[in-house]
């Protein structure tokens, strides 16, 4: 059994990664830490409680975090990926529990300490409650197990600009202070997620194998998708959206699933045009030294495969 602490900014596909990592098995939740984002925090916690309620795991404890970067101001909302709220306008019961008191970088700091070696981290948000947590305690690295992140570009394109990844570009100090503070870390950035696309007929196929134990489950999933696949075909005109955020907790639990390759990532923090950009060294120089696991290939179809089988309960033939 794995023990996890998922880090969101909960818009679409963190939820399907929320949903993902809830039903999965051989898991242990420690907790979900929220920040802004996608959206901002407080939307970014009540949709999580949202959705843990939706996988029936509202016992999971929900901690809140950043409300901004580390060093800049947040630049709002990211309405025409993520929708008004977030999940795509759909509209869930409000939660029965509340957020945990306690702040999600002191929990991460918390939940460490009491099991050194044994958490790991995934962030499929901006890093900014890691860096927060680090700051608090910089002997981190040395106990937790692991940290895999969502987020750069090596070898393909930015999203946010032509070479910085969301996640990274909103908060390039929060990235930079965990790409140099010696985690073992993983790196799952759009080299690979922009192979991992849902396209309409894997909804479709989802909607065919509703049941009466996943009814309500699929219906929002679905809900959420169909905006999401609207929302790239207009954006990028690709018949597809990319599951960014379940293949980072996919790499985790399934780490056979991706190719690696040791990097030396820095993040740019200060380029006018490259703010957030990842920028590897591919020189293969012996003196550079790896900071991290970057991802370089990812086997989709069986991402796809077990993604469904796990969200619907169902094998797809
Ligand atoms: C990342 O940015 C967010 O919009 C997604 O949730 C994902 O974590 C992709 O660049
Ligand atoms: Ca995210």
């Amino acid at each position: 059994t794995k023990k996890v602490i998922l880090d969101i900014d909960t818009g679409i596909d963190d939820a399907l990664a929320i949903l993902y990592l809830l039903k999965h098995p051989n898991v242990e939740v420690k907790g979900l830490t929220t920040g802004f984002g996608n959206v901002d925090v407080d939307q970014a916690t009540l949709n999580t409680l949202q959705i843990a309620e939706l996988a029936g795991a509202s016992q999971v404890p929900v901690y809140a975090g950043a409300a901004k970067p580390l060093l800049r101001e947040w630049t709002g909302p990211v309405v025409h990926v993520h929708g008004e709220n977030g999940i795509g306008n759909v509209s869930l019961p409000l939660p029965k529990e509340k957020a945990r008191e306690e702040r999600a970088s002191d929990f991460i700091v918390r939940a460490a300490n009491e099991e050194p070696g044994e958490i790991s981290l995934i962030f499929v948000g901006r890093l900014t409650n890691l860096a927060e947590a680090l700051a608090k305690d910089p002997a981190l690295p040395q106990k937790v197990k692991e940290v895999v992140i969502m987020g750069g570009a090596v070898t393909v394109p930015g999203n946010v600009t032509p070479v910085s990844e969301a996640n990274i570009a909103g908060d390039p100090e929060a990235a930079s202070f965990v790409f140099e503070a010696g985690f073992p870390l993983t790196m799952v950035g759009l080299d690979v997620t922009m192979q991992t696309q849902m396209t309409a007929e894997d909804v479709e196929w989802m909607v065919s194998q509703k049941d009466d134990t996943n009814e309500a489950l699929i219906d929002a999933i679905a809900e959420m998708l169909r905006f999401r696949i609207a929302a790239y075909k207009k954006m990028h005109g690709i018949n597809g959206s990319p599951l960014h955020d379940p293949l980072a907790v996919a790499v985790a639990l399934h780490p056979d699933i991706v190719k690696t390759e040791p990097m030396n990532v820095v993040i740019e923090t200060k380029g006018e045009l490259s703010s957030g950009a990842t920028i590897a060294d591919l020189r293969g120089r012996d003196t550079v030294i790896p900071n991290a696991n970057v991802c370089v290939d990812v086997d989709a179809d069986r991402f796809m495969g077990g993604f469904l089988q796990i969200i619907t309960g169902k094998k797809r033939e």
